[in-house]
């Protein structure tokens, strides 16, 4: 493994704390912690934070006016605080509490160690007195056992003899406050404090969440590693608990403090009162040594499962990536009725909800993890009631998923969302979005072609799938006019559009996307229908109402959606084509920075909706998911030819109209051109690769990682520039080579072979399969099919493209 699997920072800079947070953010897929100053507590500059993944809470708040409901994945008490001062010999007077923004530092650095899964600082500051003192702190969130953390900071004096007071806390006076836009809503979701001592060295607190009644518990064991055993007084307080350590510190004479954590919640599964089993936790926790040697070695393990060799920055950038999403989304996830939280559980932004954003993450577990996609499919069927119900409530049949989810399945998107730009609450239709479903069933079909789960593809996949398609086909009305059948009233991915202009309802008519998208999401229900062994078919049929005449409107729909053109290229929606032309050139000009085109309008009193602009990939997203042959089929199937002059007229047409106004926009027309203007994509993937490092989306990645672009850029090296496909019982490759990223290697788990190697290098892809394998592996280069035994490694030339 390379060595530079480190993400440092020289110096202290309040400005930048906030995105450090974010990007420094400690994990294991059951929850994480910002990387926050653990002497601070939430201001302008810092906000810690603690998620679960699952834990949500609902507050009604009055907005604009209105009462409106919202629910959030809930920031918890806070485990890392541990501040210090000095005192002299003799029990004088303490000096000031310590913080980073008081000008007492005079070196500063951290480094997130992506290896070990730890996050360090050393800091040198100089006390009201004039003296030096040494603080080096390493903190984890264990990755082997997933309710444990730990935090150990050593303190040297240099050159004088004094004492130390170290205050260990446990905050449970936390508001979610960590979004500027949201300052209007209620924030306050803990309730009922109590606190306690547990043993000598141990103290805890336990809560609830106010409507959801989930019981949080922590406990916190802090134990001084010093030749003279330091004094310890317990600090209660109504919302908190504190011990206070005094230890005497003197030259060459470091002491240390070990921090050790447990959390959990009533909503663990196999687990009794949480406060019981957290306190239990961290009575048989080992030291920070051994807490540490076990925390790596889990690390270590896992990074075998998702290897990745990337050279350059493009690798070093990678393996950050892939950090975050095996943080936000590990084994330990699979244990959770937890969903895809689109940005982590690094932030409150978007409030901790499911998107569909598990489209850009679902194919890249899938290769490695595949228990845990399983399981984020499973958090969809336990909704999949829901979904149906949403359905019927809207007149429709079949399952209708919610643009935004979180604990139930029901509709989260919130009716209003301010721009922060005018400073106007406006109405948000973005749940108009139904093609959410549509990325469910796709990753229904992507998990269960890859895993060779059949189980889980008759049994809950079929449920859903089937349910999905019936929703599109009920969707779908007939207009004699058009002769085609017609989905109406939608929004694309590209939310900007969201109605017509000066239209009295909102949403859009025949989105090329949710269309296309839908007559796929129909053909693969059809196939499965047919697949599903009979005694299977008929119980599901007959548990759901589905007459076996309902399958012959999924033809036909499949075959007759409408898909809209304009000047040749695919129409984003019908009407599209007939929208006027922005002067790109003018606003880029005026203001710089025009990701968010739809806010700078609406401040103009002017809407997006008037013009041929997109905040993302929308038609372009059929390129990210399908193969050239495969959406040439499709469409072929709905009665056009998309031939590569159509496809790629399209792809210039839209990439001079979309603003990137999200992270996901960068990432898919990266993977977009890399197989259509191969000299134009590296600037994309770029995009798509700094998004979050450099805060690309101005500020908000401080809010959370932007989870769906970071497991995307991952999979672009995984499927997109290899075209792998996984299918009919082999691997498929299409290589789209970049120049810039022309070698790399991966491993992936395929149908129960572990580890199966891959690398790209100069015109060629080497593939090995591993000795322990009991079967071998079937591979599809260019129309030649090959096959390699276990033990075996081949190597293939590819074609010049
Ligand atoms: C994007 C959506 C995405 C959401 C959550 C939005 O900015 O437009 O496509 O699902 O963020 O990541």
């Amino acid at each position: 493994m390379p060595d530079d699997r480190t993400l440092g920072y020289e110096g202290y800079d309040p400005a930048d704390e906030r995105l450090r947070e974010a990007l420094c953010t400690l994990g294991n897929g059951y929850f994480a912690t910002r990387g926050a100053a653990p002497e601070t507590a939430a201001g302008p500059s810092h906000y810690p934070g603690t998620y679960v993944a699952g834990v949500y809470n609902r507050l009604t708040s009055t907005v604009a006016g209105r009462q409106v409901d919202n629910e959030d994945i809930v920031n918890l008490p806070n485990w890392l605080p541990l501040r210090f001062r000095t005192l002299g010999t003799g029990g004088d007077r303490p000096g000031p509490w310590f913080s980073p923004d008081d000008g007492s530092l005079i070196e500063y650095r951290q480094t997130l160690d992506l290896r070990r899964g730890t996050l360090t600082r050393r800091m040198r500051l100089r006390d009201t007195r004039g003296r030096l003192l040494t603080v080096d702190q390493v903190r984890l969130v264990h990755m082997g056992d997933p309710h444990l953390a730990a935090l150990r900071t050593e303190f040297t004096a240099e050159g004088w003899t004094g004492e130390l007071e170290v205050e260990s806390a446990l905050d449970g006076d936390i508001t979610n406050a960590g979004v500027d836009r949201y300052r209007d809503l209620d924030g306050r979701h803990l309730t009922e404090w109590r606190t306690g001592p547990a043993e000598p060295d141990t103290i805890w607190l336990d809560c609830r969440t106010s409507e959801s009644g989930i019981r949080v518990a922590m406990a916190a064991r802090s134990r001084t590693v010093s030749d003279t055993p330091a004094a310890v007084r317990l600090l209660p307080a109504e919302r908190g608990v504190a011990h206070l350590l005094t230890l005497p510190i003197g030259p060459g004479r470091p002491v240390a403090v070990e921090k050790t954590v447990a959390l959990h919640t009533s909503r663990d599964p196999a687990s009794g009162d949480p406060l019981h089993a957290a306190i239990g936790r961290v009575r048989g926790a080992a030291d920070f040594a051994g807490l540490l040697a076990s925390h790596s070695a889990a690390w270590e393990h896992l990074w075998q499962r998702t290897e990745l060799d990337v050279p350059g920055e493009a690798g070093r950038i990678l393996r950050l990536h892939l950090f975050h999403v095996l943080q936000t989304l590990s084994p330990h996830t699979a244990r959770l009725d937890a969903g895809v939280p689109a940005r982590g559980l690094h932030g409150e932004a978007y409030r901790g909800h499911v998107f569909w954003d598990e489209l850009f993450v679902l194919p890249f577990l899938n290769l490695h993890l595949p228990e845990v996609s399983r399981a984020l499919l499973m958090y969809r069927h336990r909704r999949l009631g829901r979904a149906v119900g949403a359905a019927a409530e809207a007149g429709r049949t079949g399952a209708m998923y919610p643009w935004q989810s979180g604990s139930d399945g029901r509709e989260e998107t919130q009716t209003l969302h301010l721009n922060p730009r005018s400073g106007r609450w406006l109405p948000d239709h973005s749940r108009l979005q139904h093609h959410v479903g549509s990325a469910v069933a796709y990753n229904i079909w992507q998990y269960s072609q890859a895993a060779g789960d059949t189980d889980f593809l008759h049994g809950p996949g079929a449920e859903m799938l089937l349910q999905i398609a019936r929703f599109w086909a009920g969707s779908a009305v007939w207009d004699p006019a058009h002769d085609r059948y017609r989905i109406r009233g939608v929004v694309g991915p590209d939310e900007y559009h969201d109605a017509y202009p000066g239209a009295a309802v909102p949403g859009l008519d025949d989105n090329a996307y949710t269309n296309v998208t839908a007559a796929w999401v129909l053909c693969r229900a059809l196939d499965l229908a047919a697949a599903l062994p009979a005694p299977r078919r008929h119980e599901l049929f007959g548990r759901i109402g589905l007459d076996p005449a309902e399958l012959e409107l999924w033809e036909d729909v499949s075959r007759r959606l409408r898909v809209p053109f304009h000047r040749g290229v695919i129409s984003q929606f019908e009407g599209y084509g007939d929208l006027a032309e922005l002067d790109w050139d003018g606003y880029r000009e005026r203001y710089g920075d025009i990701r968010r085109l739809d806010r700078i309008l609406e401040a103009e009193g002017d809407t997006v909706n008037r013009y041929q602009a997109s905040k993302q990939a929308d038609v372009l997203m059929l390129g990210y998911l399908f193969s050239p042959a495969e959406l040439s089929g499709l469409l072929a199937r709905l009665g056009h030819t998309l031939d590569d002059d159509t496809w790629r007229t399209t792809v210039d047409h839209y990439l001079a109209r979309t603003s990137h106004g999200s992270t996901l926009s960068g990432l898919v027309h990266g993977w977009v051109l890399a197989r259509t203007r191969p000299a134009g994509a590296w600037k994309y993937v770029q995009e798509a690769l700094t998004g979050d490092i450099a805060d690309l989306q101005g500020g908000t990645t401080a809010e959370g990682i932007h989870l769906g672009a970071m497991a995307g850029t991952l999979d672009l090296v995984q499927r997109g520039l290899t075209g792998l496909e996984t299918r009919d019982d082999a691997l498929w490759f299409d290589p789209a080579p970049l120049p810039e990223l022309a070698e790399y290697g991966f491993s992936v788990r395929y149908r129960g072979h572990r580890g199966i190697g891959l690398s790209m290098r100069a015109g060629h892809l080497r593939i090995s399969v591993p000795a322990s394998d009991r079967t071998p592996v079937h591979v599809s280069v260019d129309g030649s099919d090959i096959t390699v035994p276990p033990g075996a490694t081949r190597r293939l030339d590819l074609p010049g493209r």
